[in-house]
Parts: C-alpha cells; structure tokens; sequence
C-alpha cells in the first residue's frame, strides 16, 4: 500500500518493510544516471524485485509493481521514442492508431523492466490556462471517451482475451480521476466546481471506456470537487468509481496528493486510505508514512478490513498482470521478453508510428494563396527558434519532468523538424536554417518555413494564471496572447517580412495548447498547428511537402482574443472552432484579424 521514490529507498529496505511498488518521478533514473540504459533501469528492476520476493525470515514474498509516466512513449528514457503529445493525438481523430501507440509504448517500457505505466491521462479540458491542457486529447468528452478504452487495450492487451499481460503489455493508470480537466480558470490542482451531472457527462466519459477495457489502476487527482479534495473523497472514489462503476483494480494516489486532505499530512492520511485510495504514493517519507499507518490501524482510525480490501486490490491486479499465483507467468524482470534490450528503444517500428501520428496530428489553420503544400524542388529559409530543437518538439515530460535542462544529444535517434525538412528537399530543393530569420535578405528562397511556439513545461510550472509561476520571470498579465511570452517569435516573423515581403511564410506553431495567435497569424501565409509532436519532427516535412495531406481536425476550439474560454458547443464563437482543419485542397478565407489586446490578465 506504500510506494515509495527509487532515490529514496533500497533493495534493502523493499524487503525490510515490504513495500509493494516503487515509482520515479518525471527526470529520476536509476543511479541519478540521464544516460542510463535499457540494461541499467532493468538490473535496477531486477534488486527491487529480488529483494520483495526474498521469503527469508517467513516474508510472503510478494512482488514488486515499478510505475513510470510512460505519457508519450516510454518519455523519461534516453533513446526511447516520444509519441506526439495527447492533444496532438487528439486532432488526428484515430482510435486505431491510439492503440498501436499504447502496444508499442508498454513494449518500450517492458525492455527497461517495468510493470506499469501511469498512462494514459483522460483530462477533458476546459480552460485552456491549465498548464496541463497538453496531457488531455480534447475538450470535449467524445474523443476522450473514444481514445480511453483503446489506449488501455493497446497497454494492456484487450480485456477476455489471451493476450491481457501478455508479454509486451504492462498495467495501465486511468487519471486523474476525477475532474483534472475542469478547475476554475485553468489552476492547476484546483477547486473543480462542476454539477454531478457534468462531472459524469464532460469529465467521467474517459473512465466510461478505460474501465471496461480493463483498466487495472486509477490515479486520484489533486483538485477538488466543489471544495473537497479529491484524496480524501470516498463518495467519488468508493462509492461511485468501486461501488457503481464496479471498478476492481486499485486506486494510487498522485504524488503526495494526500497530504492535501484537511488533518492529514505527508507521513500520515488516513483520511486517503479511508476514502478509497489503496496505494499512497509517498515518494520521500515512506518509512514515517508506513508507520503511522500501522499505527493508525492499531489505533483504530483505519478499519482492518479497509486495509484488506486494499490489499486485495493490489494482489489482484499483480495477479491479474502474471506477477502472482497460481497463472504466474512474469518472472524477474530479467527473465521476461524485451529484457534489457536497448534496440527496444526507439525501433524503427515504433519511429514509424509515431510520425504517421505526427502527420496526422497537423491541423492546416490557414493556406492563403494556397502556398501549400510546398515543392520539394523549393529553396527553403527554415527559421525560429523550434526549428531544430528536439526539446521544444517534445514538451514537457520528456527527459525530465519539465522537458528542460535537455538538448537534441538527449534525444539519440530523433529527428528535427529542420532535419526532416532537409531529408523532404530534393531536385535542387534545397532547406538553410536562419534561426533568427536574418538569411531572408539574401533573396534566394521560394518560402520560409518558420518554426515557433511554446517553450517546455509540466503540471502547474504551464499554468497561465494571474498569480501562478507560469514558468515564466517576465511581469508581463497571464492571458492566451503567445507574443507576451515569447515576444522573439513574433520577431523573427518580422524580420523576414520586412526582408523578404512577397516571401511565401509557413509557419509552423508547436504549443501544448491554442493560443491567441492573431498577430502571428497575419504575417503569416499559411499556419500549421503542430502541437507537441515528440522525436519524430519528420512528420511535419512529411505533409507540408505533400507526401501526405493534412488530416488534422482541431479536438480544442481556437481562440481568437487573449482571455476567450470557448468549448464545444458552449455557445462561444472560436476564431477556429472544435473540427476544423483545412486540407490543401479548401479554399482559404481567413482575412485579416484583429490584432487587439488589453494586455490585462484574464479573470
Ligand atoms: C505527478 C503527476 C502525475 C504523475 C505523478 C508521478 O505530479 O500529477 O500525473 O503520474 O506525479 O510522476
């Protein structure tokens, strides 16, 4: 019922206390090592779970669970391959391919080891603010509802079949149950104030198919619902997740999340475990945590049979997964399929999925002149400062947690967006980089595709809120306008039309959410939403050059002023509304737009 941080325990202590799963956070590795390999992470698997089987001095000897973000691929290990961020997936509108992507991400993470991913998140989201809108597919549940079930067959196997935890399939975490997605204004692991009514018809669709599928865990998240935290609410996580949706797996709870219920505290909740919570995820105070639980039993603020029902839970599912009992079909990490084998990794198969995700995911905002799809024979300017840089294709959870302190050598096997541009040119084509623009001067180019957007980040560090660390030191108000944060993209868009101005400009955003693009926009020819695309930057060369036409329908309404909180079917108008997306072929009418802003902070 305790897991625990790998830097924060031992071998030793696994089987001393017998704790039950380890987890590492987004940027932990085995031995604190960003290099280390699939062998590394698997002889790291193998002592942990050495030591919890040990049945020396009469221990029961139950097996050890190790949980990773495994969120767009198997994102935290060097060489593995990062998938498109959900809201990329989303546009693409392809369940098929969302569970190829699941099968082939639980293979990446079976080669280090692991039993379990903490994937996928099932956030409909609503405001836009929220630092997390990448890690949600949509707004609006539909898609949600279509993906979830997939994605945990793909991790998993599908349910009543010989193949659920096979050997290339791990455990799955549908999170974060419940309400993610919907807090006011967007604040992270804030207070979610919707009815019962739209918390089961906006933000309880995803859980509608992944429990069904046979999702064997759910992750509680950190809002709250209407004041109450949603750790310590036993009437959603018991009485509606296990008592009317019959869940039987086990309930972990996010990253010290318990500590957040009234009375309890980093080593002490019963509150959480009273709720329903079966796992606490109490990453640095296990011991203190494990302790007082005990003591808390003896003391009676724990019923026993709480305790056993839990356990039951978390022995079911590691049974359930072939880790225990009589169908015990997974040994050592060490002696299962893929073990260790660092080809694993990034395999060409897996590469190839994920740039058909990336071609798919692109959403055509704009094509004046139809200046797409381009030539391959063009002479190129490729400029911005996400031309060539595999952190901000990434985003945030990769590498690290906050996709940050990385740098393309981080990334072995991954392609730039510059890179695939330079791979697509031919015929005399020809693709220069300028990251700032200023080579537009020289005159000798067709187009100029411009590579901006948002810079990396997760969880509350994305958050655009009038008070809350949006990651970024300048003062400037927190509202939708892109230009407040990263004014150089705007920059480098006028350089080149003030060089150049008949130059046909592509531009190509990478965001983790819409934002209020108007200027961008207008200096623009054509305008390609690409989302967080991952390690396979070809992809987006891939359509633009017209191998491939764009598919991509917005799963988020556009906005088009720097405060607008617009969703499907809300009543609001969208400068982009949710399903749209041109193909070369449509004629554009987009005209000039309104370039006005109070530069106030959004309410
Ligand atoms: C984080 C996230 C959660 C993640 C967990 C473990 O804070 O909220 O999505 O699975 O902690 O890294």
């Amino acid at each position: 019922m305790v897991q625990a941080e790998i830097g924060y325990i031992t071998p030793a202590e696994v089987r001393q206390y017998n704790i039950g799963s380890v987890l590492n956070g987004g940027g932990s590795w085995p031995g604190g090592n960003k290099s280390a390999t699939a062998a590394d992470w698997l002889a790291m698997a193998d002592d942990f779970y050495n030591a919890s089987v040990d049945k020396s001095g009469g221990r029961a000897g139950i097996p050890i669970i190790w949980g990773i973000d495994a969120v767009h691929g198997n994102n935290n290990v060097r060489g593995a391959t990062l998938f498109p961020h959900n809201i990329g997936l989303g546009a693409a509108n392809d369940p098929d391919l969302l569970e190829r992507i699941g099968a082939a991400t639980a293979k990446e993470v079976v080669a280090t080891g692991l039993d379990w991913t903490f994937a996928p998140t099932l956030a409909t989201v609503r405001d836009d603010r929220w630092g997390r809108t990448y890690e949600g597919y949509s707004e609006d549940p539909e898609i949600v509802n279509r993906y979830a079930g997939r994605v945990v067959t793909g991790i998993q196997g599908a349910a009543n079949s010989a193949d659920l935890f096979g050997p290339t399939r791990v455990i799955a975490t549908a999170k974060h149950f419940i309400g993610d997605g919907g807090t006011d204004k967007g604040d992270d692991q804030g207070n979610n104030l919707a009815t019962d009514t739209e918390l089961c018809e906006i933000h309880g669709q995803g859980y509608m198919s992944a429990i069904p599928a046979g999702a064997q865990t759910v992750m509680a998240s950190y809002n709250s619902i209407r004041g109450k935290k949603m750790h310590g609410h036993g009437d959603l996580l018991t009485g509606v997740l296990k008592e009317k949706f019959h869940f039987d797996g086990f309930v972990i709870g996010d990253w010290n999340g318990h500590q957040q219920v009234p009375g309890c505290a980093e080593d002490a909740c019963a509150a959480a475990i009273n709720a329903g919570v079966d796992m606490i995820m109490v990453p640095y105070k296990w011991k203190e945590f494990y302790e007082n639980t005990i003591d808390q039993v003896n003391g009676g603020q724990i019923e026993r049979a709480r305790i056993d029902d839990a356990v039951t839970r978390i022995l079911r599912v590691k049974m359930r997964a072939g880790l225990l009992g009589p169908k015990t079909t997974k040994g050592a990490p060490s002696e299962r399929m893929f073990a260790g084998q660092q080809a694993v990794l990034g395999a060409a198969e897996h590469r190839e999925i994920a740039r058909e995700a990336v071609r798919k995911s692109l959403v055509l905002l704009k094509n004046k002149g139809s200046v797409l799809p381009l030539e391959a024979s063009a002479r190129v300017l490729v400029a911005g400062n996400s031309a060539d840089s595999i952190p901000n294709q990434a985003g945030g959870w990769s590498r690290t947690w906050q996709g940050t302190d990385v740098t393309n050598a981080d990334f072995p096997g991954a392609t730039s967006i510059f890179k695939g541009i330079q791979e697509a040119v031919s015929g005399g084509g020809q693709a220069m980089l300028s990251a700032n623009g200023a080579a537009a001067s020289s005159g000798n180019f067709d187009a100029a595709i411009v590579v901006i957007g948002e810079t990396p980040y997760a969880e509350m560090k994305g958050d655009i809120q009038p008070s809350g660390d949006s990651g970024d030191s300048t003062a400037h108000a927190k509202t939708l306008e892109h230009a407040l944060f990263h004014p150089e993209d705007l920059a480098v868009l006028r350089t080149i039309r003030t060089a150049a101005p008949q130059l046909p400009i592509v531009t190509v955003f990478l965001s983790g959410r819409p934002l209020y693009v108007n200027k961008e926009l207008n200096l623009s020819d054509a305008f390609v939403a690409a989302w967080l695309p991952g390690s396979e930057g070809a992809g987006v060369a891939d359509v633009l050059f017209g191998k491939q036409e764009f598919q991509g329908k917005l799963s988020f309404s556009w906005p088009g002023s720097e405060c607008q909180k617009v969703n499907r079917n809300d009543g609001g108008e969208a400068l982009f509304p949710y399903g749209f997306g041109l193909t070369t072929k449509d004629q554009d009418t987009l005209g000039e737009l309104s370039e006005t802003s109070t530069g106030t902070a959004c309410n």
